[in-house]
């Protein structure tokens, strides 16, 4: 991975700030968006080729019945294909190394509020009203205080303090770091493949209590403010919550939409699994590397 593929990622995330941004910023942007559109489009399919050349689609479910137990396995896999990455968070990993992480998962956490409100745009009502729920628990239900990103931040700012304190930058996220993030960002802003962000949405909270479990565990073992934890404490049963609602009505019913739409939800779930795979080996890389 080159400087030319994080400087690319890094265009991608900048037009995904601003155009996933506050309206009243993107007036003075109309011009810049429109311009920039045509060539984001275009990094996009390259990335989008890229992810889909590493997949064998002769591997990923076609029906309903092949694709929900291959689902809940991709959801258990993830988890174990990342032990090392768990272990050592839950066990070894001290403050620093702890708050390089979380700093990271700004990308995706930052703005999963978001990402949850263009999921949900256009499903048939059933399945609205799940990501409608998860949507607004995002929001704290309706306590400013409890809204997610919120709550978050308390946690990010605080570490970034932290590792500012130690001489430690994490103002320039690394490719993976980029990927991570971007890449169900760009399924959100490209409608076309909201079916992938679907089926990515699944993985990514089905998977989460699992890591939220090992990083409360190590904010705990380290002695860190309640508040400071207090995201990812909660989201331990939240995400437990959220994940087995969607799996038990998003996902059964696009599951059952035929084979096109099986074939999208798949790579969805394949192609963020491959992502956040690589994350996960470059953040026990260079966390080690703060030790
Ligand atoms: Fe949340
Ligand atoms: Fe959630």
């Amino acid at each position: 991975m080159n400087q030319l593929a994080r400087n690319t990622q890094q265009q991608l995330a900048n037009y995904y700030r601003c155009f996933l941004g506050d309206p009243a910023q993107l007036v003075a942007a109309q011009r810049s968006v429109r311009l920039t559109r045509n060539i984001v489009e275009c990094l996009e399919d390259e990335w989008t080729a890229a992810e889909e050349r590493l997949i064998d689609l002769r591997e990923l479910p076609t029906t309903k019945e092949a694709f929900l137990p291959w689902y809940v396995m991709c959801e258990k896999k993830i988890n174990e294909d990342i032990r090392f990455f768990v272990d050592f968070m839950r066990h070894q990993a001290c403050a620093e190394q702890v708050a390089y992480y979380i700093c990271m998962e700004e990308m995706v956490d930052g703005s999963f509020d978001d990402l949850m409100a263009v999921a949900q745009l256009g499903m048939p009502i059933h399945c609205k009203m799940i990501a409608g729920e998860n949507y607004w628990d995002e929001m704290g239900n309706g306590d400013f205080a409890a809204v997610h990103t919120t709550m978050f931040r308390t946690s990010s700012s605080y570490m970034r303090d932290l590792l500012g304190r130690s001489g430690i930058s994490a103002e320039e996220p690394p490719l993976e770091c980029l990927m991570n993030g971007n890449l169900l960002l760009m399924w959100a802003v490209r409608r076309e493949y909201n079916m992938r962000l679907i089926g990515a949405m699944g993985l990514v909270e089905g998977s989460a209590p699992v890591r939220f479990g090992a990083t409360t565990a190590a904010m705990e073992r380290l002695g860190l403010p309640k508040d400071v934890i207090a995201y990812h404490k909660a989201h331990i049963s939240i995400d437990t919550r959220h994940s087995a609602a969607w799996y038990e009505t998003v996902l059964q019913h696009y599951a059952a939409c035929g084979e096109d739409v099986v074939r999208e939800l798949s790579l969805g779930v394949m192609i963020r699994y491959n992502v956040a795979l690589r994350y996960y080996h470059y953040m026990y890389k260079t966390m080690r590397g703060l030790g």
